[in-house]
């Protein structure tokens, strides 16, 4: 048994912060954000909102688009690396709100902006060992909680929101091959060091980035793992109708399009409408593509993403 995408969904937070609101905060400007990042705008979740909020709206458009009922999933995995809280996983707390009451596993998956690709790679192999027949993948993040909103480098590139996919068991394969990496050595490259301790946060709680390190870093490892997932199948980057990749940074983006030869018209870019939303970014792009039009049926479609760990990974699909 195989594993198939029939339905995505997103939901973005209707709070719009562009790079001229952020002139008013920090020492920037809309041309040095949009020359470094190629980002315009992003999304801030409404205070009374939690990760398990947006990934409920991505869920529930996902759902709708296959045609499944909540209680037809057989797994709920959520990639976040801004939980509602320390626990319950904010699957458990979506599973609730979406009204799943057939005690199927859910739980969250920590690989920050390489979280998607892990979290839609495990619930492929669960359901290719024939354990569930739909399972729902999400990515949620609302990273506006953790930025230092008075440090220029990091809080100009984050945004918030949430994608989700809905996995149908099929006979004929829709996910064609993936690969994972991590790498802790340079775990201290990207990070939010803080972390609860006695009853109070020990530790700084905001993202802390060595940037031109992960940019170097990204821009080799996103091209390798692209090239290594397609040669599980013995794919050419030139077969590829559609590279999906993590939203991270326009520059980044177009140094892996060019790496793989690959014309930036088969590139999905939201960056510039949504910053960088971590392990959102990826279904986030893919449904605006479903929906649009531009993913069709019968297309070869890879998507990938890095981020902090470091975790990278890629997963290839026929649509
Ligand atoms: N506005 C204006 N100036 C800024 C700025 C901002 N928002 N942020 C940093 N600067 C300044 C720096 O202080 C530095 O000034 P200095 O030369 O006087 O010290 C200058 O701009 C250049 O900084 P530099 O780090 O060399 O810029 P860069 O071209 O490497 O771009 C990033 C910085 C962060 C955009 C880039 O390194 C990057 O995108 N890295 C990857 C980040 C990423 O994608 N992280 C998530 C991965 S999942």
């Amino acid at each position: 048994m195989y594993s198939r995408i029939v339905g995505t969904g997103s939901y973005l937070p209707r709070k719009i912060l562009t790079n001229r609101d952020l002139e008013k905060l920090v020492d920037t400007s809309h041309e040095w954000i949009v020359t470094r990042t190629g980002i315009e705008e992003r999304r801030i979740a409404d205070e009374d909102q939690k990760a398990s909020d947006l990934a409920m709206e991505a869920s529930r458009a996902a759902l709708e688009a296959a045609g499944i009922r909540p209680n037809d999933l057989g797994l709920i995995v959520v990639a976040t690396t801004t939980p509602d809280q320390v626990f319950p996983s904010t699957a458990c707390v979506l599973q609730a709100k979406l009204g799943v009451e057939n005690a199927c596993p859910a739980f969250d998956v920590q690989a920050v902006c390489g979280g998607f690709v892990y979290a839609l790679a495990l619930a492929d192999l669960y359901m290719r060992a024939g354990k569930c027949r739909h399972a729902l993948v999400v990515g949620s993040e609302i990273y506006s909680r953790i930025l230092d909103w008075t440090d220029r480098s990091t809080c100009v590139l984050f945004g918030d929101g949430a994608g989700a996919v809905v996995l149908a068991a099929d006979d004929t394969p829709g996910i064609l091959a993936h690969r994972l990496h991590a790498d802790g050595r340079h775990s201290g490259s990207l990070m939010v060091p803080g972390q609860i301790c006695g009853g109070r946060v020990s530790g700084r709680p905001y993202v802390v980035m060595e940037g031109g390190a992960v940019f170097k870093f990204a821009v080799k490892a996103l091209g390798d793992i692209v090239e290594e997932t397609l040669a599980e199948v013995a794919m050419k980057p030139e077969e590829l109708d559609w590279l999906i990749p993590h939203q991270a940074n326009i520059r980044i983006i177009q140094a892996t399009a060019k790496r793989l030869g690959l014309p930036m018209e088969r590139v999905v870019v939201t960056v510039d409408k949504h910053g960088n939303t971590s392990a959102a970014s990826i279904p986030l792009a893919l449904d605006i593509a479903v929906r649009d039009g531009r993913v069709r049926r019968g297309q070869h479609v890879v998507l990938e993403g890095i981020g902090g760990g470091f975790t990278w990974g890629a997963v290839l699909i026929r649509w």
